[in-house]
């Protein structure tokens, strides 16, 4: 294999990147655009971060349709800083919170928020992979916020459907489905997703939010994850992981070029049957332990 790049990489995340990224970042590494110095060696208030910084989030805009009352933000802490970021921005509201766990993540994440409030789970853990009833819900009148993951990566439980909260936020992790689907985001609070699966390397988390949500971070939040702080700073109030970014903005830009998140819906759908019915038509050698509503989209 050596340096072909031609390993078939099934790792969830950091996971595979296109190689015409990857060639690309290659051929630049040096010298960016011609400049003599390559971008990791830049200032990230250089007038070229400031153009990387500027078209990975509208292009996010644009993939995502994201609505101008929303401010899309990167940063640091990985997925699960975000789980606190999360609470530490919003919790402060009422002090409550409500979650819908249905796998791994989403019970790290209400366990994360217990530190910041009150954790209200909305049902019972699944005991099979499966996501129960709406009508079985018991959503709480004072959450400041709904939280539930979109795509549960290790257990496989996915949303095929957008959870209704009777107007109370809705926060989302997206970090392993993030442009798979088409998502009407005006239904959300914030959508979040780590960089490292779907869209780029490990280093940046994206945040899209809506703005009336801004301004109710906790005393006691570090500036380096208050989302308003973050948001008015344009993601460059501190150094930002500018490689990550850089790269991310690529495969934003690959997205659209290969037909935006419409044709990765139906690249995701093809990958996710070929395995599916793999499964299925392996006479019970392997088994899904997936609910089926919850499973391939
Ligand atoms: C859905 C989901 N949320 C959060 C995380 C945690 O992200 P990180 O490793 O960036 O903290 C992961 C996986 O790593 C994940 O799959």
């Amino acid at each position: 294999m050596g340096s072909s790049h031609s390993a078939l990489n099934f790792g969830a995340g950091p996971a595979k990147l296109p190689r015409s990224v990857l060639v690309e970042v290659q051929n630049e590494f040096l010298s960016y655009k011609d400049s003599g110095m390559s971008l990791i060696e830049m200032s990230h208030r250089s007038k070229e971060y400031d153009a990387i910084n500027n078209s990975a989030q509208q292009l996010i805009r644009e993939l995502l349709n994201v609505p101008s009352n929303y401010k899309i933000i990167f940063m640091q802490g990985g997925g699960l800083g975000c789980f606190s970021a999360i609470c530490m921005n919003l919790m402060g509201r009422t002090g409550e919170a409500d979650y819908l766990v249905t796998g791994t993540w989403s019970h790290i994440a209400a366990k994360e928020a217990a530190k910041y409030g009150k954790v209200n789970m909305v049902f019972p853990r699944p005991e099979n992979r499966s996501i129960p009833d709406p009508s079985t819900w018991k959503l709480s009148e004072n959450a400041s916020f709904v939280y539930y993951c979109d795509n549960e990566t290790v257990d496989g439980v996915e949303f095929h459907f957008v959870p209704e909260t009777n107007g109370v936020p809705l926060v989302a992790d997206m970090s392993s489905n993030i442009m798979t689907k088409k998502v009407d985001v005006s239904k959300y609070g914030i959508i979040f997703a780590g960089a490292q699966k779907n869209i780029g390397p490990s280093g940046t988390v994206v945040v899209i939010v809506r703005e009336d949500l801004l301004g109710n971070a906790m005393k006691t939040c570090p500036t380096v994850f208050d989302f308003a702080h973050i948001s008015k700073n344009n993601s460059v109030h501190h150094t930002p992981t500018t490689f990550a970014v850089y790269v991310m903005e690529k495969v934003l830009q690959w997205i659209k070029t290969s037909g935006g998140v419409d044709k990765m819906a139906e690249n995701s759908h093809q990958k996710s049957t070929l395995l599916y019915d793999a499964i299925n038509n392996s006479n019970n050698f392997y088994v899904c332990p997936i609910e089926e509503s919850c499973g391939v989209g």
